[in-house]
């Protein structure tokens, strides 16, 4: 699933007249990449979930997406913006009792994520999320921030903390296991609205069934701010992205 909806506000003006997803990344839509991501990581059977104006025009650029290498490709539209959770929750069809991952269509990477897909495919049960390597605290702030035990396990996820518990970021890229259905049929909306895919996060940390890999190479929320949109395309236009 690629979650394309929200309300963008963080890159408003911009996002006032058209969706965020759709927004130019060196010389693409920004929503391409993440196409290409989860085509690369050898996943073909896509729903792509968006909201608000301009739905059309996702349909306009992808079409049934078989130029772009998949086999199956769904829509899906999220009435209004409610969260990662909430967005994942309108899938539950479209999933049936499958096996999912989900990226946020904001987030770009340089290296292909296919060995989580392949090591959640062994893994079967419970979920896995992928990791990215952040020093810089400010940045820490505006993501979700896990805390390890002493063997490297992950103990709990902080949603934009005050105070980051490590130098690790939760990218928006998460495998579940089909229970994540009635996970999200049990929460409550955070102080912004919204149903978090943190809390999502921390019920499979609080099973003990959530595992995790640490990308390589660059990460982006491309959604984050005005300043790191610019930052991911500087980077796209320079090295390019979804490399093997
Ligand atoms: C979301 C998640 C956050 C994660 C980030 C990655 O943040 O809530 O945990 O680190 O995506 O892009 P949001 O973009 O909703 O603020």
């Amino acid at each position: 699933m690629i979650l394309a909806g929200g309300s963008g506000t963080r890159l408003h003006p911009l996002t006032r007249i058209t969706n965020k997803h759709l927004l130019p990344i060196y010389d693409r839509p920004m929503i391409s990449y993440a196409i290409e991501a989860l085509v690369l990581a050898g996943i073909t059977d896509v729903m792509v979930v968006t909201g608000g104006t301009h739905a059309g025009e996702f349909l306009r650029l992808l079409g049934n997406g078989h130029e772009h290498g998949i086999g199956r490709l769904s829509y899906s539209y999220q009435e209004r913006p409610g969260g990662i959770a909430e967005a994942l929750g309108l899938a539950e069809r479209f999933v049936a009792e499958e096996p999912v991952l989900v990226m946020l269509g904001d987030n770009i990477v340089e290296r292909t994520f296919r060995p989580t897909v392949e090591r959640f495919d062994v893994q079967g049960l419970g979920a896995r999320i992928v990791l990215t390597a952040e020093e810089d605290p400010l940045h820490l702030r505006h993501l979700g921030v896990p805390e390890f035990d002493d063997e490297g396990r992950i103990v709990r996820i902080v949603e934009k903390p005050e105070d980051p518990p490590s130098h690790y970021a939760v990218t928006g890229i998460y495998c579940y296991d089909p229970d994540v259905f009635r996970v999200i049929a049990t929460l409550e909306p955070s102080g912004r609205g919204e149903l978090e895919i943190t809390d999502v996060n921390n019920y499979y940390v609080d099973q003990q069934t959530m595992a995790y890999d640490v990308l390589d190479g660059f990460w982006g929320d491309a959604g984050e701010s005005i300043d790191a949109y610019y930052a991911v395309n500087d980077f796209v236009r320079e090295n390019g992205a979804n490399k093997g």
